[in-house]
């Protein structure tokens, strides 16, 4: 295994993640862990290598903090990143300085000597013949002078001293940063890392994670109960298959159905957890009430916040019923929450936070506290696309582990203005043929359908009346327009070029099929400036 030692960076986790890409199981613990802790952590003989990682710390900020030093007595290879290179400069007789500028993007790096950790890795050779990698770097301050023992391995124009080795103790280090995929030979030098250096074996799956990760459930959870609020979004469910398999029915899931899901999609989800997992599953249906409250209502963040309150209200009152009935069970302690590791980052984990709020999204926050449960959260380690790999792996349909990102809000951010039964309906018949269409269509350049080729899509609901004709009449109908967006983060995206033959296709159904729709628009705008939903 690979023991990652946490400085605080907001790029660590990538470092794990990179690390189990490579089919290697590794941990990430605090820098501040103690020597003893490091040597009993060695003990077993298991531990094949140490990743030292940057820190969030700034030229403005001043950090101490240093890795634990037994960790350089091992006697297995060490890998400082950024703020780890510096401290392990320092501590082993090297020196660091304030940088009097911050180096931060993209920078070319070139390769000193030969060292074991660079050989035949890089992305251009110069004329001269000097191999250089195109890396990303961020930091202030830089490695001045080297430790005894270590020789010069990479260096660029404005921070000569960019990486060192010393391949006697095998003890390597650099400046910029190889876990993020700006740099190009990130993965193949982390790999060579962990691999080669360190003479770990590929065999990690994630079919290993689920033992480990349902281990540490039981370990957490022991006697006691938990409750989970499913919405039939990836992550919820891949929490409740995980935790499910842990506990068994210690685990309740509490679905509530507030009426704004998609069609049919409440009796997926209760065919899935209770009918083939066996999961205890509770459905509430709170649609009237929803829409109850949703009346009148037109300004999209009020409609989320009402949508959010009466989200918290109805799980609330769910999981005191079920302490009250005492049927086998005592009540939970333990709210699960399926936050995955961006989820954290995002909220708390980074320090920067918008000034603005472009839409409150988490509609479930301070549930806990209100609760006064325990989190208990399985994924907080994971990526998007590990969650989704874990989920097949639980035994979840793929085509439901690779569905689109669903808002919690649900169809009230697609419906514009006031949400009403009626255009709820409509919506939701509408939605399900674009969906259809777009995964019957495969592009024959890539052999993938159009819904695999696009990040999300649905359909978006439009108030207003339009004239059209049908046969001999004329109608007076609603519009809707679909909606198509290519993206990787979800921060930026361009709206879909659908085949137009796709784009006939699926307006012809709508408006033939779903009566009360006689206009089908399709929307052609990136964002920024405009955002993925409407509302
Ligand atoms: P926008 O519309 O801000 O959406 O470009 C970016 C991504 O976030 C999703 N989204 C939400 N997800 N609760 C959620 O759980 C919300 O209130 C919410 N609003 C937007 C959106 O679907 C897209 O994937």
């Amino acid at each position: 295994k690979i023991l990652i030692l946490d400085f605080g960076s907001q790029v660590t986790q990538l470092i794990a993640r990179r690390v189990r890409e490579a089919h290697v199981y590794c941990e990430v613990h605090p820098c501040d862990v103690s020597d003893d802790w490091v040597r009993a952590y060695a003990a077993d003989g298991l531990l094949k290598g140490v990743i030292l990682s940057g820190s969030h710390a700034s030229v403005y900020e001043e950090t101490t903090d240093k890795a634990p030093q037994a960790v350089f007595e091992l006697g297995v290879p060490v890998l400082g990143i950024c703020y780890g290179m510096q401290t392990m400069a320092q501590q082993l007789g090297g020196k660091v300085e304030g940088g009097h500028k911050r180096e931060f993007g993209y920078a070319e790096v070139r390769a000193r000597g030969h060292t074991e950790l660079l050989r035949d890795i890089a992305d251009f050779t110069t004329p001269e013949g000097h191999g250089m990698l195109k890396v990303w770097m961020s930091h202030g301050d830089k490695v001045t002078e080297l430790p005894p023992g270590f020789k010069l391995m990479a260096s660029t124009d404005s921070c000569p001293i960019a990486g060192m080795a010393d391949e006697v103790r095998r003890f390597y280090a650099v400046q910029f940063h190889p876990e993020v995929t700006h740099t190009v030979q990130g993965r193949a030098l982390l790999e060579r890392f962990v691999l080669n250096i360190c003479g770990t074996q590929p065999d990690w799956v994630m079919r290993d994670h689920i033992a480990e990760a349902v281990e540490a459930i039981r370990a957490q959870v022991g006697s006691e109960e938990v409750i989970l609020g499913l919405s039939g979004g990836v992550d919820s469910s891949v929490a409740a298959a995980l935790i499910h398999r842990a506990i068994g029915d210690q685990l309740t899931c509490v679905f509530v159905d507030h009426g704004l899901l998609r069609l049919n999609e409440g009796d997926m989800v209760m065919d899935m957890f209770a009918g083939k997992l066996h999961a205890k599953v509770i459905r509430v249906d709170a649609s009237e009430l929803f829409l109850r409250e949703l009346a009148g209502v037109s300004d999209p963040e009020q409609k989320r916040k009402i949508i959010g309150r009466l989200f918290v209200d109805v799980f609330k009152a769910e999981a005191e019923k079920l302490k009250a009935s005492g049927q086998g069970h005592r009540g939970a302690t333990f709210l699960a929450q399926g936050t995955i590791y961006p989820d954290v980052i995002e909220s708390g984990g980074a320090k920067s936070k918008k000034a603005v709020t472009i839409k409150s999204h988490h509609n479930v926050g301070g549930l806990p506290e209100q609760l006064g449960l325990k989190l208990l959260e399985p994924l907080r380690d994971l990526f998007k696309d590990e969650v989704r790999e874990l989920g097949v792996a639980l035994g979840l349909p793929h085509d439901m582990v690779y569905r689109h990102p669903f808002p919690g809000p649900g169809l009230g951010v697609r419906i514009l203005g006031e949400v009403k039964k009626e255009y709820a309906d409509l919506l939701r018949r509408a939605d399900a043929i674009f969906i259809e269409e777009l995964r019957a269509a495969v592009d024959p350049a890539s052999g993938k359908s159009w819904y695999d080729l696009t990040s999300q899509a649905f359909t978006v609901f439009l108030p207003v009346k339009s004239v059209g004709v049908m046969g001999d009449g004329r109608t007076y109908d609603y519009v809707v327009a679909l909606r198509a967006v290519q993206t990787s983060d979800f921060m930026t995206a361009d709206w879909a070029e659908l085949p137009y033959s796709l784009l006939k296709r699926v307006s012809g159904r709508i408006i033939n099929e779903v009566r009360g729709i006689n206009r089908v628009t399709y929307d052609v705008s990136s964002k920024p400036p405009a955002t993925i939903e409407w509302e």
